[in-house]
């Protein structure tokens, strides 16, 4: 295990401009971390049931000053648990001034809950929405997917944390309950009065990072493991996480849930859209010890802390990372090869897949129930070098290589988002399984997607 096991070695090529000492507003580790608390849903006979309302709200965000952002249910990055076998219901109102369409990115989802444009709702509206649960546990998340609207959506707040458990992981004696933490990190630029400030173009001006909304946060941990399991929801950032002065942690599941074995690593990249879970143990510190979680590819001029673990308390620990976790299913044989080549067009400034921007008039696949696909993600933009990367809706796939080489042992898990950096290619091997009609696939860069990085696949029997 060198440094990058467990993660893409190469780093992505990001441009952001140097901001001098406006950097990072505020000094670090001022704020508790803000752990979420579940929104209670009505628990009525086999399913769950949400309200959740779309509606903008003034929330505490920077100390000192209020944000007004868009919200569900007038939180910042709310969590939902949800189990397996049990249906959750949600009645979906938007209250704000602008339409929204609600995605569970990862849900294997029928075709008119999934977050369609064509199914948006306009202000006023409200619609109910079943997702099934009839997956393997895996860390989701709940976006916007409005029609051209949705990174700004995004942007604003609208993104909440889906935990989807099973029995098989509930019997794994991973950290469970309080020792079981979700962390959504995202970046942000804030005016002076602590307004978000919003650029479709302006991610290299981002340089507040959120931890669950809270600027940089410190977290009082005991000297014991925690799962940690992070989501990024920034429209732009890469964050390559190390904690400390580069101490191991294990790498245990990805976007589609646990990976087949623990991989031990010191650092682990996060890409819009994608979900890392890792185990800390914090015994092996002690108490007194602090230790950074930091981003080792901060913007030009920018600090790189993330958020603070303090060791404060002894705890007793009857957990533990098994040495098999979960095995990745085998997708059979590809049938069908396609090729995506995710390109800027620097002259009408959009963002392209095959050369083309995205048309809900246009289909621009037909993959079959049931059959294998090997698709090859290539990134035209080397010479501009500009990062993209690729999200089917629906069913996870396996990552067959990168670059033509194997994928390291971190991205060796159910994947439903993966990175590509400049100039380079993945490919992988997905498999639609459960439902038949139109869905999406594009670059998780959100302004890219909302620029165009998008195509539109109808599934067939
Ligand atoms: Cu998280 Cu279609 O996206
Ligand atoms: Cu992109």
């Amino acid at each position: 295990g060198g440094l990058a096991t467990g993660a893409h070695a190469a780093a992505p090529q990001l441009r952001g401009r140097a901001a001098g000492k406006a950097a990072s507003a505020g000094s670090p580790f001022t704020v508790p971390l803000e752990v979420q608390r579940p929104i209670r849903p009505l628990r009525l006979a086999g399913h769950d049931f949400y309200r959740l309302t779309t509606r903008e709200a003034d929330v505490s965000l920077l100390p000192g000053t209020t944000t007004r952002i868009r919200s569900f249910n007038g939180r910042i990055s709310p969590l939902i648990m949800a189990e397996r076998g049990r249906p959750v219901l949600v009645e979906q109102v938007n209250r704000m001034d602008v339409p929204f369409s609600m995605h569970l990115h990862g849900g294997h989802t029928p075709q008119r809950y999934d977050g369609h444009p064509m199914y948006q709702l306009e202000p006023g509206e409200r619609r109910l929405f079943r997702y099934p649960n009839e997956q393997d546990a895996a860390t989701l998340w709940l976006h916007d997917h409005s029609h051209e609207q949705h990174a700004e959506n995004i942007y604003r707040g609208l993104a909440a944390t889906y935990l989807l458990t099973d029995e098989f992981e509930r019997r794994l004696p991973l950290p469970k309950g309080r020792y079981d933490v979700a962390l959504q990190l995202r970046d942000a630029q804030f005016a002076d009065d602590g307004a978000l400030v919003w650029d479709l173009h302006g991610f290299g001006e981002r340089h507040t990072v959120l931890v669950n909304g809270r600027p940089r946060p410190y977290f009082e941990v005991a000297a014991r493991k925690y799962r940690l399991r992070l989501v990024n929801t920034s429209n732009e950032r890469v964050f390559a996480l190390q904690l400390g002065e580069g101490e191991e942690f294990t790498h245990i599941g990805t976007d589609g849930g646990l990976l087949p074995a623990p991989v031990p690593t010191r650092m682990l990249q996060l890409w819009p859209g994608e979900r890392q879970e890792i185990v800390v143990d914090f015994a092996r510190f002690g108490v007194g010890r602090r230790l950074v979680l930091s981003n080792a590819f901060p913007y030009e001029g920018e600090a790189p802390e993330v958020m603070r673990f303090d060791v404060v308390r002894r705890a007793s620990d009857p957990s533990e990372v098994p040495g098999t976790l979960r095995p990745v299913p085998d997708l059979g044989t590809s049938a069908v090869e396609r090729e995506f080549t995710m390109s800027f067009d620097p002259k009408t400034r959009r963002h392209l897949i095959n050369g083309k921007p995205f048309d809900m008039h246009r289909v621009d696949i037909r993959p079959r129930l049931g059959v294998a696909e090997t698709w090859k993600v290539v990134n035209g933009d080397g010479a501009l070098g500009i990062p993209h990367s690729m999200h089917p809706h629906l069913d996870a796939f396996r990552i067959l290589d990168r670059n033509g080489k194997p994928p390291a042992a971190g991205e060796a898990g159910l994947k439903d988002t993966v990175a590509v950096p400049a100039g380079e290619s993945v490919r992988i091997q997905v498999r639609f399984t459960e439902h038949t009609g139109l869905y999406m696939y594009h670059c998780h860069m959100l302004s890219h997607a909302q620029m165009g990085m998008m195509g539109q696949m109808e599934i067939i029997r």
